[in-house]
């Protein structure tokens, strides 16, 4: 099968749906690849670097469409002045792109009229199996990053808190609102520029997240559980939402930065920055409003510009993965590769829209025509919908301790040294002083693995695995001993302790790699 990808015809998209090293991938999975002449110029990505790996290059968007049994592009198609995606589809074609499917009833009419079959990007379910293909999360991580680098173009000062010979500068407040993938990323990007980082969101099971990328969790002091189906925050009860706006409205008074991301999916996103918040912070703050597509959750945005308020910048771009068009198309080629890759069992360039694949399933909205969408909902809940929480168990009647609790530790260790005692009597002192050595190993081991930060312990328990391989020494010895069997058995450990031993190294290497910046 060919698969094609046409140049981006949205005024100011700049990303593309393949890039080299993906399409690579995708022509060694059988598929022939070709692209429309200049489609990764605006992410410098000239013709000749695809060229380079073996994709064809098409003159024009007609050849493109016509001569592609799959078209991969970013944007849903649109009828564009010249160049009409709808009719340029080949009957019974296949597209995966967004699409939106909820806000864009008349293109699915248009495509299913060409008996399509159609995968919309934003429809991937988030699942732990689709997050790989996951499209919504990769451009969400950018808009994050980017969001926070628009902040501090638009901020008069540093992030980071300085003292020089020329004065003190104090560090900026940041204060982002929604820790969802956008969220998590503009905290560890503010964080990294230096500024000190407070962040909220509805759902209390995020604070944890927010505190391991150095921010600080704030709550809002009203009880109240905001997870809903999937996962995805709820509508939360107006009392909630009115609390949540006094700790909006302290924070907007005390941060220099606001970054908001706040938006339940399907939903318009909830009016959480009031004018009044905004006349509340210092002139030069500066707000950057990402939901701003689905209305904004700042009352004075207008989205897709740059304004001023009450002397505070309010920042709505509606394209900052395209902004960033290398990184997100990179991420957005491999999303599609990975989607592409599930849906090519046999390796041999065939697509196969297997419908019983939950992944799959979620993401086709049009199956040769006939319009899928919406898909039944996801089978996993992080929390269910509607669910009381659990009453608390009563607590068991407190019984007084036979012993008193101080003394328990010293009856523990005399009850030890006893039982040491008499094994040294009974036992050979051959035995005696093995044992001795395992004690004290065991102590040594206990201590060390204590004092090892959690996040080390996989690498560590490699690592120690690949060490207590000795028992290759053992193998080796007995290799050479007489009779048969001795031989077999000791070369059988050897080969299972080999693959302990190797493995365990390199495990340790993959997991230390992770933890290192350059790589
Ligand atoms: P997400 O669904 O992962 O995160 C949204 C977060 O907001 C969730 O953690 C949710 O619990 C929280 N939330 C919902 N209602 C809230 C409320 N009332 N108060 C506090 N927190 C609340 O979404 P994701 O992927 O992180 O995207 C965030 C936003 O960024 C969305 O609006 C998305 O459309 C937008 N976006 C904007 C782009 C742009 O170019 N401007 C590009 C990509 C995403």
């Amino acid at each position: 099968m060919r698969i094609g990808i046409p140049k981006e015809l949205h005024a100011g998209e700049k990303r593309v749906a393949t890039t080299p090293d993906v399409a690579a991938r995708l022509i060694k999975l059988g598929y022939q690849v070709a692209i429309e002449h200049g489609a990764g110029a605006a992410a410098d990505l000239g013709d000749e670097v695809y060229r380079a790996v073996g994709v064809d290059i098409l003159p024009d968007a007609a050849s493109l469409w016509q001569q592609s049994d799959v078209v991969l592009k970013v944007r849903g198609p649109a009828e564009h002045t010249g160049a009409d995606e709808f009719t340029l589809l080949r009957e019974g074609g296949t597209l995966i792109s967004f699409l939106w499917p909820a806000q864009n009833p008349a293109s699915m009419e248009k495509l299913a009229a060409r008996r399509a079959t159609v995968l919309a990007m934003d429809s991937v379910p988030r699942i732990s199996r689709a997050q790989k293909a996951d499209a919504l999360s990769s451009m969400a991580n950018i808009a994050g990053y980017r969001a926070v680098i628009e902040a501090a173009q638009h901020f008069g000062r540093f992030f980071t808190g300085q003292v020089t010979a020329a004065g003190k500068v104090p560090p900026a407040k940041i204060f982002i609102i929604g820790a969802g993938v956008a969220g998590l990323a503009a905290i560890g990007a503010a964080n990294g520029l230096g500024a000190i980082v407070r962040a909220t969101d509805t759902r209390p099971e995020v604070g944890d997240q927010i505190r391991s990328l150095g921010a600080e969790f704030v709550p809002v002091d009203y009880q109240e559980e905001g997870t809903g189906v999937g996962g995805y925050a709820k509508v939360m009860s107006e009392g909630y939402l009115k609390a949540q706006r006094e700790m909006i409205a302290k924070q907007c008074k005390e941060c220099d930065v606001v970054i908001t991301t706040a938006l339940i999916p399907g939903k318009p996103a909830p009016t959480l920055i009031t004018a009044e918040m905004v006349a509340s912070m210092q002139p030069g703050s500066v707000i950057v409003d990402l939901a701003a597509e689905q209305g904004g959750n700042c009352e004075l945005t207008v989205p897709g510009e740059v304004v001023e308020r009450h002397g505070v910048k309010i920042v709505a771009y509606t394209d900052l993965p395209s902004r960033m068009a290398r990184q997100s198309s990179q991420l957005y080629a491999t999303n599609l590769l990975k989607l592409i890759e599930d849906m090519t069992p046999g390796k041999d360039g065939t697509l196969v829209v297997n419908m019983e694949d939950e992944m799959i399933r979620g993401a086709t909205v049009i199956k040769e025509g006939e319009i899928t969408w919406p898909p039944p909902p996801p089978k996993l809940s992080a929390a269910q919908a509607g669910a009381k929480p659990a009453a608390p168990p009563a607590p068991p009647p407190v019984k007084k301790p036979l012993i008193p609790k101080a003394l328990q530790p010293l009856i523990v260790l005399g009850g030890a040294a006893l039982a040491l005692g008499w094994l040294g009597s009974v036992a050979p002192p051959a035995f005696m002083a093995h044992f001795m050595v395992f004690v004290l190993a065991c102590f040594v081991g206990y201590m060390v693995i204590w004092n090892v930060t959690p996040a080390l312990h996989t690498p560590l328990m490699s690592v120690t695995n690949a060490i207590s391989s000795i028992i290759a020494i053992g193998a080796l010895i007995q290799m050479s001993a007489p009779g048969f069997l001795m031989t077999v058995l000791a070369g059988v450990a050897l080969i299972l302790t080999a693959i302990n031993m190797f493995g365990g190294f390199a495990v340790t290497q993959r997991m230390l790699r992770m933890f290192r910046r350059s790589e």
